[in-house]
């Protein structure tokens, strides 16, 4: 390794980056150890000016897009050249925990900082970006930012989408960007020469198998439907059954065909259900309307494919009394990383003794739409007993130092070429 780049790890603080996960976990704090900030928040409002305090006490230069994924830039020697991007999100799940997603985000700042006070000028400019909504908790679907930051998706489609409580996605874009007013602009769709994306692993191999470092190779496949069930609102006690029409037992009787059709030997597809809204929700009432959401996930392209092709026709099938609409809001590919990214993650892990694993993601990431557009890859850290998506989610100081120098390392890595 480089001396520069030695100098560079060797400034990643692991109690700098320990103390700031902990002052971030106060943001939305939740019983049980856990963190609710959901995207575009106020608790998310507050976690940007926090980030912001940090770059702009190192003089690192902020910006914000037309979807509010934020950016923190350290400049390089030829500042026209396309940056190399670290990054991850800020946002959390309702009962998230104290790291996915802000662990990648702490992380590129920490190496930013390592790489700064080391003095170290890359070629390429470094850009640390936290993705806006990346959970899609609040609102679907997830990985908004990076689809929109990266033309995927265009923003006008996500602007109507509103919350459980009614708020459109819209105003709370509005009212966050608001709260940063002296951040720069930032255009959609500018290139980047490489993206790599430092995550917790939220599954339980890497601390099976006593790796501190996983080097991703790609992403399952996912696809997300909201399925909507309409029927007749009625009284409990009078109604006879044979004349209702009921959308939750519709909707019931949907979920258990598709928990057929995603019925698998090997429990490889991932098929969840995690979001329901009755109408009018009221125990003497018989429900008028379900609107309940799908994601579905498997690592085959063939197999997600037929999967996610079936399930408007399965929920036709099994639909009895009700009308249904079936919306497709999300519709990712397996993707596989760049060999480029996943060997400098590789040869930096290799360099600083850490023990390390090849694997594939599970779970989805921004760095799923940054694939399409550049070499990209991931950087995962152990948590303890795989638990994410839960208050309970759990990592270790040296592990997240550990995940923090091999960013550094790889970024330095990319940024000469
Ligand atoms: C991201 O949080 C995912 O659902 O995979
Ligand atoms: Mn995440
Ligand atoms: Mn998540």
């Amino acid at each position: 390794m480089k001396e520069s780049m030695q100098d560079a790890v060797a400034r990643v603080d692991e109690d700098r980056l320990w103390q700031r996960h902990m002052q971030m976990a106060q943001i939305g704090a939740i019983p049980g150890n856990g963190v609710n900030r959901a995207a575009l928040s106020k608790e998310d409002i507050a976690a940007r000016k926090l980030l912001i305090g940090w770059a702009r006490a190192r003089n690192f230069p902020v910006s914000t897009d037309a979807i509010g994924n934020l950016f923190v830039r350290r400049e390089g020697l030829d500042a026209t050249a396309p940056p190399i991007m670290t990054g991850s999100h800020m946002d959390s799940q309702p009962r998230g925990g104290r790291f996915d997603g802000i662990f990648g985000v702490l992380a590129g700042l920490e190496a930013l900082e390592a790489i700064d006070a080391a003095g170290v000028r890359t070629q390429r400019p470094i850009e640390l970006v936290a993705w806006t909504n990346e959970e899609g908790g609040r609102f679907p679907p997830c990985t908004m930012g990076s689809a929109v930051f990266t033309g995927a998706r265009r923003l006008d489609e996500f602007l109507e989408v509103r919350d459980n409580e009614g708020v459109a996605l819209r105003d709370a874009l509005a009212a966050t960007l608001a709260a940063t007013p002296d951040a720069g602009k930032r255009e959609l769709m500018t290139p980047a020469a490489a993206y790599v994306e430092a995550h917790i692993e939220q599954g339980p191999r890497l601390e099976m198998e006593e790796k501190t470092i996983g080097v991703v190779t790609g992403i399952q496949g996912l696809r997300w439907f909201n399925i909507e069930v309409s029927g007749k609102t009625d009284h409990a006690g009078t109604t006879p059954l044979a004349l209702r029409k009921d959308a939750l037992k519709d909707a019931l009787a949907i979920i258990n065909a598709l928990t057929e059709l995603a019925s698998d030997a090997t429990d490889t597809v991932r098929f969840t259900v995690g979001r329901m809204l009755v109408t009018p929700n009221s125990p003497n009432s018989v429900a008028s309307h379900v609107l309940f959401s799908v994601d579905l996930r498997h690592p085959d392209l063939a197999t997600i494919r037929r999967l996610g092709d079936a399930v408007e026709p399965t929920a036709r099938t099994a639909t009895q009394r009700c009308t249904i609409k079936v919306t497709p809001t999300l519709h990712d590919d397996p993707c596989t990383f760049d060999p480029l990214v996943v060997g400098a993650v590789e040869r930096a892990a290799n360099a600083l003794g850490l023990p390390n694993m090849r694997l594939p993601s599970g779970a989805s990431h921004d760095a799923n739409y940054m694939a399409r557009r550049c070499p990209t890859g991931m950087i995962f850290v152990p948590c303890e007993n795989g638990v994410s998506h839960n208050e309970a989610e759990n990592a270790k100081p040296s592990d997240l130092a550990a995940g923090a120098r091999v960013l550094t390392a790889t970024l330095l890595d990319l940024a000469d070429r």
